[in-house]
């Protein structure tokens, strides 16, 4: 029931396809954290995301396809970029030049020529564009600036219950999509994300150059604070007292309140953790969270950039 307050979910793709279709806004599940979605093609939907989540400026989304043909409808695919969207569906994100009259609303692209796309690796995101029958923009379901969610109550409580979800429980990759752009022959990493550079890289065969500092203006997403929780945040580091801890391998209990991200030191369970541990531990209250020395390889990658983001000055 609709109380005026909170609104009723969808308890199925089809359900979540026609509030989208409706122009409406529904979060739905990813594979790598709950995504907010519109209609990619309906400006006054795209528009709601933004005014929705507070997102600063018009800054690009991602728009999400079911299939290689809905995306070829939207970008132009060289040979090289079909390489590599022949991962998907995966945690991947191709920025590539659009095609003209593709459809997409201009704020949905910010107005720029090229495109993010990504098909994710979910059932039910599959299942909720396919029913739509359209490509969907979907920005993380975070109000923005915030932790990116990895359950839908998450999302519930981030936006007071005023969105609808449809609950895929929690993510399992836990961290967003690796964002690559296809720049001629040059495949450049915008964003580290759930889909490790080296990877790519061993899978296909090719080189992937991390984005240079200015050339993260490429990215106009990657603004330094972000991902932020309430309490401040210390990396690399030992708990003090009065402290949360945020741990990872081998930890011993330090008497405060404390996650750890992998006891046996896993990445893969560590991005799955990240986010959900940070919500976690902010909710106790603590001032500050301290975070364990993270390794930079693989994985590593992606984890310390969302930590350096959450620590970075506000
Ligand atoms: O895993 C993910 O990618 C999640 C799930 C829901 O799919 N989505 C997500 O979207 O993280 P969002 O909006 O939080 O991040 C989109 C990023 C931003 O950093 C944006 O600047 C970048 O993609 N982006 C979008 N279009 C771009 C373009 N044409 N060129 C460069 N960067 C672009
Ligand atoms: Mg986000």
């Amino acid at each position: 029931m609709n109380d005026g307050l909170t609104v009723s979910d969808p308890t199925d793709p089809q359900e979540a396809a026609a509030l989208l279709r409706a122009g409406q806004l529904c979060a739905f599940p990813t594979e790598t954290v709950y995504g907010f979605g519109a209609d990619a093609t309906n400006p006054d939907a795209v528009l709601a995301i933004y005014e929705t989540k507070g997102r600063p400026r018009f800054n690009p989304l991602i728009i999400h396809c079911a299939d290689l043909a809905m995306a070829e409808e939207l970008a132009q695919f060289s040979p090289l970029a079909r390489r590599l969207a022949a991962l998907w569906p995966a945690p991947l994100t191709l920025v590539l030049p659009a095609r003209a009259g593709n459809g997409l609303a201009d704020v949905a692209t910010a107005g720029l020529d090229t495109v993010a796309i990504r098909i994710p690796d979910h059932p039910l995101a599959l299942a909720v564009i396919r029913a739509a029958g359209r490509p969907l923009a979907a920005p993380s379901a975070n109000p923005s600036g915030k932790l990116s969610p990895t359950t839908a109550e998450q999302v519930r409580r981030g936006f007071g219950g005023k969105v609808p979800v449809l609950d895929g429980g929690p993510c399992k990759a836990g961290v967003e999509s690796t964002i690559i752009a296809v720049d001629g022959e040059r495949l450049v990493q915008l964003r580290a994300g759930a889909m490790a550079r080296s990877e790519i890289e061993d899978r296909l065969g090719v080189t992937v150059e991390q984005a240079s500092a200015d050339a993260a203006v490429a990215a106009p997403g990657m603004l330094k604070s972000h991902y932020a929780p309430g309490a401040l945040m210390r990396l690399n580091t030992v708990p003090r007292p009065g402290e949360a801890f945020l741990a990872f391998g081998e930890a011993a209990d330090f008497g405060g309140p404390m996650r750890n991200l992998s006891p046996s030191g896993d990445l893969h369970e560590a991005a799955r953790n990240l986010f959900s541990m940070l919500h976690d531990l902010d909710a106790t209250g603590a001032p500050t969270i301290a975070v364990a020395p993270i390794p930079t390889t693989g994985l590593g990658e992606a984890i310390n950039d969302r930590l350096e983001r959450a620590a970075a000055p506000r």
